[in-house]
């Protein structure tokens, strides 16, 4: 049977056990307690465009104006990732504020949010030459940012604009026409692959697919 005196015996061997680890952090360096919700977000935004700099990893910094790292909110539930900057975004340093950028500015509307309210970004940051496709090395290259962007924004939902984006994020050759229409797991995001905006305006009888995959991504939003 236990008495009081093992009860306080045990409580101080507790207590004894709590300082020695403190006083372990301390030694880290550690001197704020954290909770789980406070240790989470390693990294911030900033960080990250920080850590980029003036990029001259790839290639590509040969002939852009901007790194176009992403823009909105930093705690979207809802990021769109497009594939990579155009001539406009190149200009401006934003993502998708050319023709495609006015049409998904519309699409976002279309279901009852704002560009402010969810985050934009491209698989590479940095405008190709003529907007020919990236080349894997420059993927390669480009990739960990925008990981290390969903990593600290942690959306419930990812649209991935296009069989660039699609496929990238995916990892797999799989078509647009056969990934769109579902979610699919993305580090523990649910990811819906839809056809891009630029495709949409030489394309316009894909709209109603790409509506289609809106409503679900509306209805999943509304979850949260
Ligand atoms: N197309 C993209 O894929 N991204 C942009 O930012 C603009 C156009
Ligand atoms: N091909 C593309 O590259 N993107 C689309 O969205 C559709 C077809």
């Amino acid at each position: 049977m236990q008495t009081k005196e093992d009860i306080h015996r045990a409580l101080r061997q507790i207590v004894a056990q709590v300082k020695a680890h403190l006083r372990f952090q301390k030694g880290l360096g550690i001197n704020t307690l954290l909770s789980h919700q406070e240790t989470k977000p390693l990294l911030t935004l900033d960080a990250i465009r920080r850590e980029i700099g003036d990029c001259t990893r790839c290639e590509l910094h040969e002939g852009r104006n901007s790194v176009v790292f992403g823009e909105g909110n930093p705690h979207a539930v809802l990021v769109f990732v497009g594939e990579a900057p155009g001539r406009e975004e190149d200009l401006q340093g934003k993502p998708f504020v050319g023709k495609a950028g006015e049409l998904l500015t519309r699409i976002i509307k279309a279901i009852d949010l704002t560009r402010e309210e969810v985050y934009i970004a491209n698989i590479v940051k940095c405008r190709p030459p003529q907007n020919r496709d990236p080349k894997p090395d420059e993927i390669r290259t480009c990739l960990p940012f925008l990981r290390k962007q969903l990593e600290t924004i942690r959306p419930r939902i990812i649209c991935a604009l296009g069989t660039f984006a699609a496929q990238t994020l995916l990892e797999t050759a799989e078509r647009i026409s056969a990934l769109r229409g579902r979610f699919h797991p993305y580090h523990g995001a649910r990811l819906m692959p839809t056809y891009h905006p630029a495709f949409l305006l030489r394309n316009p009888q894909f709209k109603k697919d790409v509506w289609e995959d809106m409503k679900a991504i509306r209805e999943e939003y509304k979850k949260g």
